[in-house]
């Protein structure tokens, strides 16, 4: 879908208003005539609801006034939300074109409220005949923000939206190779590098688990490879961040049932979407850090010649491992890209991945699950990343004593836990075995897709991780 554009104005033109109040203030409000101050003042003093609206000679204001929250994190999210709210009020008016304003001296927060609002105007309808009216542009009054934000909000939500769609689509569109196809064209607008392994290549490197998942599928695996160094990169050994690309879960023989399991399968390359969506943003914004980014691609089904519940098999490491569940598919492509990632002696190694039900029953849609080898260097920061983007973070552990839980009676390892519980723990210890350390997994089973609409993030695809990730590689520079 288009973005609207960000422009910075100096006067309000005609278009319904937006006033943004971070706590009641009645200081000025750049960019309006007096007469409009007036009025604003007006309302503010007779309303004591934080959102109310009016419709003056023809002209509408939206005005949002938020609590104060105790610490930044708190504010900042109360700000996306009410983006949202203003969203929902404004969206009935079909207006093209919006203006902003919001007090001088609160910058930060005015941004994340302006991330809440663009963040709600998202809409995935390719496929509807009807199409909801969106704004073409917001007007911003100067000095509400800062100098650079507008381009770099246009370049975030461009980047989510991106995500987002990748995640929406069905595997009708969005096959392994139309993945890769996708994100080639983002790299190519962005500038960042792309590099597509087809089946031939993904035989001749090894990646025998990938192969293996791949086997009922009528579609072939692919595996894309994203490259972004810089000039100025200020890390000699990259970043690797590998992305979860199961464009469809059916469970494979392990069949999943429908409703409210299989049904949502799309967004089991949720994890990939992260992924190309983050490499869309270091890229357009010219982050100055090298990374890259591995995506192991394919469908997950039944089929004739599909692998099997008690299948051994090899992986690109060369562990064995005998596979309990077929449905427990993602484990398995991300050992053979993580162990891959090996070869770039990575600083630091993540992966990102709807990749438990476990994961997502604990911590619901408000946060992802993290475990790993890396020390508190990089999860503070990763953690500070989640509370100050709103996609939170938490951890669980991967102690010497789960080890049992994988132990398989025929193979090095097993695929599953096996009724045992700590399905998330046991998942993370699986990839484990084939991750470079420093390494950390982000389970995202819970946070990648909503089916009830969730303020600014939407319905179905969030588009979760983009801003988090970005965050982290920026607050993460002073430390490479
Ligand atoms: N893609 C699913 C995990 C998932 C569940 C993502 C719910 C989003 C929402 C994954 O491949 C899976 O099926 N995991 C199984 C593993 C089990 C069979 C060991 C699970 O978590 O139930
Ligand atoms: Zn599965
Ligand atoms: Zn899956």
């Amino acid at each position: 879908m288009n973005i609207p554009e960000l422009h910075t104005v100096s006067a309000s033109n005609n278009e319904d208003i937006i006033i943004f109040l971070p706590e009641k203030n009645t200081g000025k409000i750049p960019g309006l005539s007096g007469e409009d101050q007036k009025i604003i003042a007006g309302l503010i003093s007779e309303n004591s609801k934080n959102t109310f609206y009016r419709s003056a000679s023809g002209q509408f204001y939206v005005i949002v006034v938020t609590g104060q929250a105790n610490d930044v994190a708190g504010r900042l999210e109360k700000a996306r939300i009410a983006g949202f709210e203003a969203f929902s009020l404004l969206e009935k008016r079909s207006g093209k074109s919006w203006f902003f304003s919001a007090p001088e001296d609160t910058k930060e927060d005015n941004a994340a409220f302006l991330e809440g609002l663009l963040l709600s105007c998202y809409q995935f309808d390719k496929y509807k005949t009807e199409k909801h009216v969106r704004p073409d542009k917001i007007n911003i009054a100067e000095n509400s923000l800062y100098a650079d934000m507008p381009a770099f909000l246009h370049q975030q939500i461009s980047a989510v939206f991106f995500a987002r769609d990748l995640v929406n689509e069905p595997l009708s569109f969005l096959t392994a190779e139309q993945l890769a196809e996708e994100i080639l064209r983002e790299g190519d607008r962005c500038g960042f590098q792309v590099k597509i392994y087809d089946k031939k290549a993904i035989e001749e490197m090894g990646f025998h688990a990938l192969l293996a998942v791949n086997r009922g599928s009528v579609q072939p695996p692919v595996f894309t490879e994203l490259t972004w160094k810089p000039e100025n990169a200020v890390n000699q050994d990259p970043i690797v961040i590998s992305g979860k690309g199961i464009v469809y879960d059916t469970g494979g023989l392990s069949l999943k049932a429908t409703q409210g399991s299989m049904d949502r399968m799309k967004s089991d390359m949720g994890g990939a979407a992260a992924v190309a969506g983050l490499f869309s943003l270091i890229a357009s914004s010219g982050l100055p850090v090298y990374v890259k980014g591995l995506i192991p691609a394919t469908d997950n089904r039944p089929g004739g010649d599909a692998y099997v519940p008690g299948d051994v098999i090899k992986t690109h490491k060369g562990i064995s491992v005998e596979v309990l569940n077929t449905d427990a598919e993602g484990r398995l492509i991300l050992a053979d890209a993580l162990s891959y990632a090996s070869q770039f002696s990575p600083l630091l190694t993540l992966d990102v991945a709807t990749l438990t039900g476990s994961a997502a029953q604990t911590f619901g849609v408000h946060a992802a699950a993290y475990m790993g080898t890396a020390d508190s260097t990089y999860t503070q920061v990763l953690e500070k990343s989640g509370f100050i983007t709103g996609e939170k973070v938490s951890p669980l552990p991967l102690w010497d004593e789960y080890e049992s839980l994988i132990e398989s009676d025929i193979a090095d390892i097993r695929n599953t836990v096996g009724g045992k519980g700590c399905g998330a723990i046991g998942a993370g210890m699986f990839l484990k075995h084939f991750a470079p350390s420093p390494w950390i997994h982000l389970d995202i089973a819970g946070t990648a897709f909503t089916p009830e609409h969730f303020n600014y993030r939407g319905i179905q695809g969030t588009g979760y991780g983009v801003r988090l990730l970005y965050r982290f590689l920026k607050d993460l520079i002073p430390a490479l």
